[in-house]
């Protein structure tokens, strides 16, 4: 069986980072869970179709048509033929992503797309509910968290380094609305599985947490 380590929890504590670190040393294939909900929520805006409008999102959802390409110019995200790499990062698609993702119809219709992540010589899936209904048979599961306020003194250092002029209070709100949203949902809601472990990053920097998580994997 495929292995597979799971990164799983709240917007802004660094999975990403972490994932990408761990399929890099392990030289293991790299699931964006988040990316696939950013992506439909693109295609929902193209196809002027709404947030909440389930009827028209589950079809969209079983047959999105995108690419997750390895290039030169680095991993691109192709939707309907179009690079939408960089519009699925904006704070507006993170938004509706998160009201996307919390309709059970949508959850389920992207099931089947992120199990085909599941390759050889292994599998690092970076999200929300990877180690809880994705693939509960993973070998390792973290549950990475940081407290509200770290997460949003990071995101706006992200933001100041490229120029962008935000609010520190702002943000805060925008990651506590979001981490409600996550973790009140019905659906796969935001929680460590039974068998994660919880590594909490509020006090350590991205070199200490991949070595943290490399010992759990490896343990
Ligand atoms: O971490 P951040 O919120 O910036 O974004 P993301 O990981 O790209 O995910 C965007 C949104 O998709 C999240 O707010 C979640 O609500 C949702 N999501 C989910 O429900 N399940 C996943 N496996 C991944 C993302």
């Amino acid at each position: 069986k495929v292995p597979i380590i799971t990164v799983d929890g709240p917007s802004g504590a660094g999975k990403g980072t972490l994932s990408c670190m761990l399929a890099e040393a392990y030289k293991w294939h790299f699931l964006d869970s988040g990316a696939i909900y950013r992506v439909l929520s693109v295609a929902a805006l193209h196809h002027d179709i709404s947030f909440s409008d389930t009827a028209g999102l589950t079809p969209l959802a079983s047959g999105l048509d995108v690419t997750f390409s390895v290039t030169e110019a680095g991993n691109r995200i192709i939707l309907e033929g179009e690079d939408v790499t960089d519009d699925i990062r904006s704070e507006e698609v993170g938004d509706a992503a998160s009201q996307i993702a919390s309709i059970p119809l949508v959850r389920e219709a992207l099931l089947r797309r992120q199990r085909a992540f599941r390759e050889l010589p292994g599998l690092v899936a970076d999200g929300r509910d990877m180690g809880t209904v994705v693939f509960p048979d993973a070998n390792v599961k973290i549950f990475l968290i940081a407290s509200a306020e770290i997460r949003a003194e990071r995101r706006y250092q992200q933001l100041k380094a490229l120029g962008r002029d935000v609010k520190i209070s702002r943000l805060l709100s925008d990651i506590q609305a979001r981490d409600d949203r996550d973790r009140n949902r019905k659906t796969a809601p935001l929680i460590a599985a039974k068998d994660a472990f919880v590594l909490d990053s509020s006090d350590l920097n991205i070199k200490q947490v991949f070595e943290k998580a490399k010992n759990y994997a490896d343990s």
